[in-house]
C-alpha cells in the first residue's frame, strides 16, 4: 500500500459496490477490525451495524476501554452480551484448533441472528493478510485456524467481505492513524480472546486466574514503558498453563497453576523475538501474580522462545 488516502478511496467504493442493503461489522475493539469498521460507515453510514460481542473472554476492563475508544472515534456500535454462549460452546474443550472452530461457529451463529434481525446478508470482518496466511489452505499448512478465517462453518448464509484482506499489521496501523482511530499502536488481542491463553479446559474459575495474571503483565510492563525502563513491545500478556506445580504459603503446602509470561518484539507477527526485559520488571511481575492469585499459582515463567520454532500465543 504506497498511498494511504487512495486505499481508503479504493476500499470504500468496494464496499459499496458489495454491500446491497445493510451489513453487519464483527467489531472486536481491536486495529483491524476497528479500521474495517471506519471504513464501513464511511461506506454505508446508517446500513452499517458494527456490533462488539463481549465472549466472557475478554481483558480487565475490556468493554469500557472499548466503549471509549469507540466513541473517541465517532464510530456508531453495539454490546451484543453472549458470555453464556460462548462458555457452553467450550465446555470440556481442551484442542486448541477445536477452541477455535468452537469460536469461529458461536461467532457467526451469532452474527447470522443479528444479520437476520436487521435484514442484513453480508459480514464485513478485519481479516489481515497474516491471519489468513496462518489458516492455511491450497499449499499452505495450518499453522492455526484464526477464528475469522477457518472457524467460519461452510454452511454460514452471510457473505464476507474482507476490505483488509491484504494489508499486513504495519500497514493497517498506517491506516488507523490516517482515520483517526485512537492508540493505532496498541498491542493486538487475538478474537478468540483469553481461551488461547487459557491452557487446557476454559472454566470461568480458570479465566478468571488468567484475566488477572494477565491484568498484572500489562500493567508492569506499561508502566516499565512509560518509566523509559525497556522499549515497548508488540505483545505481553499472560498465559495459565494445565499444569500445577508444588508451592509454599506460610508453612502451608499449595498445590497450584503455573503462568507462563509472553513478552515480544515483532515488526508484522509473521516472526517474533522474546524480548530482553530487564529483571526487575519480570521479577515484579512475579510477585504480584502470585501474591495476587495466592494459592491458584505457584509458579510464574518467562517464555524466552522465538517466533519461529514457537508462535506468538500458545495456542
Ligand atoms: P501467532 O500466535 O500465530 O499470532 O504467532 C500471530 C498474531 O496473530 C494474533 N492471533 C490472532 N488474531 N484471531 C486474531 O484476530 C486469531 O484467531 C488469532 N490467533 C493469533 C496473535 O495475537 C499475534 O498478534
Amino acid at each position: 500500500m504506497n498511498d494511504i488516502g487512495a486505499f481508503r478511496t479504493e476500499a470504500v467504493a468496494r464496499l459499496r459496490a458489495s454491500v446491497p442493503g445493510s451489513a453487519i461489522v464483527a467489531a472486536s475493539g481491536g486495529i483491524d477490525s476497528s479500521v474495517a469498521a471506519m471504513l464501513s460507515q464511511e461506506a454505508l453510514g446508517e446500513r452499517s451495524h458494527a456490533l462488539f460481542v463481549d465472549t466472557g473472554l475478554l481483558r480487565e476492563g475490556e468493554v469500557e476501554k472499548v466503549r471509549a475508544t469507540y466513541a473517541r472515534s465517532g464510530l456508531k456500535f453495539e454490546i451484543v452480551e453472549a458470555e453464556a454462549r460462548f462458555l457452553a460452546a467450550l465446555q470440556d474443550v481442551r484442542d486448541p484448533e477445536e477452541k477455535r472452530r468452537r469460536i469461529g461457529t458461536a461467532f457467526v451463529r451469532l452474527f447470522e441472528e443479528e444479520a437476520d434481525r436487521r435484514g442484513a446478508t453480508v459480514l464485513i470482518q478485519g481479516t489481515i493478510a497474516p491471519d489468513w496466511i496462518e489458516s492455511g489452505g491450497q499449499l499452505r499448512d495450518t499453522i492455526k485456524t484464526h477464528h475469522n478465517v477457518g472457524g467460519i462453518p461452510k454452511d454460514s448464509r452471510l457473505t464476507i467481505v474482507e476490505p483488509l484482506r491484504d494489508l499486513y499489521k504495519d500497514e493497517v496501523r498506517a491506516l488507523a492513524h490516517h482515520l483517526g482511530v485512537p492508540e493505532p499502536d496498541r498491542q493486538p488481542f487475538p478474537g478468540p480472546g483469553l481461551a488461547v491463553r487459557v491452557g487446557g479446559p476454559i472454566t470461568k474459575d480458570r479465566l478468571r486466574i488468567c484475566r488477572r495474571a494477565n491484568a498484572a503483565v500489562e500493567e508492569i510492563v506499561d508502566a516499565a514503558v512509560r518509566a523509559g525502563t525497556m522499549e515497548r513491545p508488540w505483545q505481553y500478556f499472560a498465559v495459565l498453563l494445565p499444569v500445577n506445580t508444588v508451592g509454599v504459603t506460610g508453612d502451608n503446602r499449595t498445590f497450584g497453576a503455573a503462568v507462563s509470561v509472553r513478552i515480544v518484539e515483532s515488526i508484522d507477527a509473521m516472526t517474533a523475538t522474546a524480548q530482553a526485559v530487564p529483571w526487575e520488571v519480570l521479577r515484579s511481575i512475579a510477585e504480584r501474580i502470585t501474591r495476587e492469585n495466592a494459592k491458584d499459582v505457584t509458579r510464574v515463567l518467562y517464555d524466552v522462545t522465538d517466533k519461529p520454532p514457537a508462535t506468538i500465543e500458545w495456542e
